[in-house]
């Protein structure tokens, strides 16, 4: 009796996998556009439903935040791979591919880590050679067969119209000047295998402004010889992100010769991921019921995805931020604490929203 309860239990299971994963998996669906990403984190590799979803649909994962220095660089100034390294073994016997994220970005990086012990900054000569020991260490460590792509720069540049190109608070800005990114291009080249292509990585680079901004900085990194191979997009988007304006920026920076990847993809329900002003707070605190948004998600996500397959000769790879809503950490409160979002393709139970069938619906109409 116990016996036949537990087998049926297990069918019963069984039956309950298949069903989630009873679907056209979204790297069949693109087919051979470019690699299909998804960051995750070191739970996620131990063979649960999210890891399921990963191998089911993704070509290619990035860490989410296991390597970034915040995630090997310990208190006392050592490394420790230990996370990063279940996350790359996981790619390497399942052959996946990945995006390293992140060298050199103001955050996710030890508190200190700047500083002198009487809390003045190390000086421009000091962090670079800091650092430069830390970057070698790294390449050393990755196998470059696995780890192909790397953000060597995150995030170094200002929003505003009426701010300066670089952003001046940051720590890497404040001691090095802008000249910190044409350095640490140079030293990833030094260590990186010569397959390995290196990446700048910011967010908003659909906004006119920004944009701009970026294709300067570019085009000045490019002009004079600096190895950059290509530019990622985050694309932390909301629903009010038009297909010609990504377009136009997919266009503008491969117009230097540079490669587009999208890295770090989501849409948040909402009108932006951050509340503008502390006055708006309270207008978008509550969380919106999901069938209200479902039928503009899926409108707009199918619409992108017509943008990037018309451009997918410029486009390696593109990444989305987390597996599904649950682990997205949108959904995790970094917005406004509590408040639900429902920004990737798979819901909190790994099943597949309506913004899955309707690219694969985009794609199917291809045919
Ligand atoms: C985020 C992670 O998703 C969070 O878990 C972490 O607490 C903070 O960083 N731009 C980036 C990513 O380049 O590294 C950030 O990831 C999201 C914004």
């Amino acid at each position: 009796m116990i016996k036949k309860i537990t087998l049926s239990l297990a069918v019963a299971a069984l039956a309950i996998t298949a069903k989630a994963q009873d679907y056209t998996p979204l790297k069949q669906i693109i087919g051979d556009d470019f690699y299909i990403g998804v960051a995750i984190n070191p739970n996620q590799v131990s063979g649960n439903e999210d890891t399921k979803t990963i191998l089911h649909n993704f070509t290619t994962i990035t860490a989410e935040n296991a390597m970034k220095p915040a995630g090997i660089i310990q208190a006392d100034g050592s490394y420790n791979f230990t996370d990063a390294d279940k996350i790359v073994n996981f790619a390497k016997e399942n052959g996946l591919k990945m995006r390293g994220h992140t060298l050199c970005w103001h955050a996710s990086i030890p508190r200190n880590y700047m500083k002198n012990a009487d809390g003045t900054d190390l000086t421009k000569e000091e962090l670079y050679a800091k650092h430069e020991k830390y970057i070698k260490a790294v390449f050393e460590h990755f196998p470059s067969d696995v780890v192909i792509y790397w953000d060597v720069v995150n995030e170094a540049l200002n929003d505003g119209e009426n701010e300066g190109r670089y952003r001046e608070r940051s720590e890497w800005y404040r001691i090095c000047g802008p000249e910190f990114i044409s350095w640490a291009f140079k030293t990833a080249r030094k260590y990186a295998p010569a397959n390995v292509k290196l990446y700048y990585n910011d967010y908003n680079l659909v906004d006119p402004v920004k944009r701009e901004k970026c294709y300067l900085m570019l085009k000045e990194l490019v002009d004079s010889g600096v190895p950059i191979d290509g530019v990622g997009m985050q694309a932390h988007w909301s629903m009010d992100v038009t297909p010609a304006q990504i377009e136009e920026s997919i266009n503008r920076f491969a117009s230097l010769g540079l490669d587009v990847q999208i890295t770090e993809f989501d849409l948040t329900v909402y009108n932006s991921i951050h509340p503008p002003k502390a006055s708006e707070r309270q207008i978008v605190k509550y969380t919106l019921p999901y069938d209200v948004v479902e039928k503009a998600q899926a409108d707009a996500y199918a619409s992108y995805f017509k943008v990037l397959h018309e451009n997918r000769d410029k486009i390696s790879s593109v990444t989305f931020w987390n597996v599904n809503d649950a682990s997205s950490w949108l959904g995790r409160g970094f917005a406004i604490r509590g408040r639900l979002d429902y920004p990737l393709l798979f819901d909190r139970e790994n099943k597949p929203k309506a913004p899955f069938f309707s690219i694969e619906n985009y794609y199917k109409s291809l045919k």
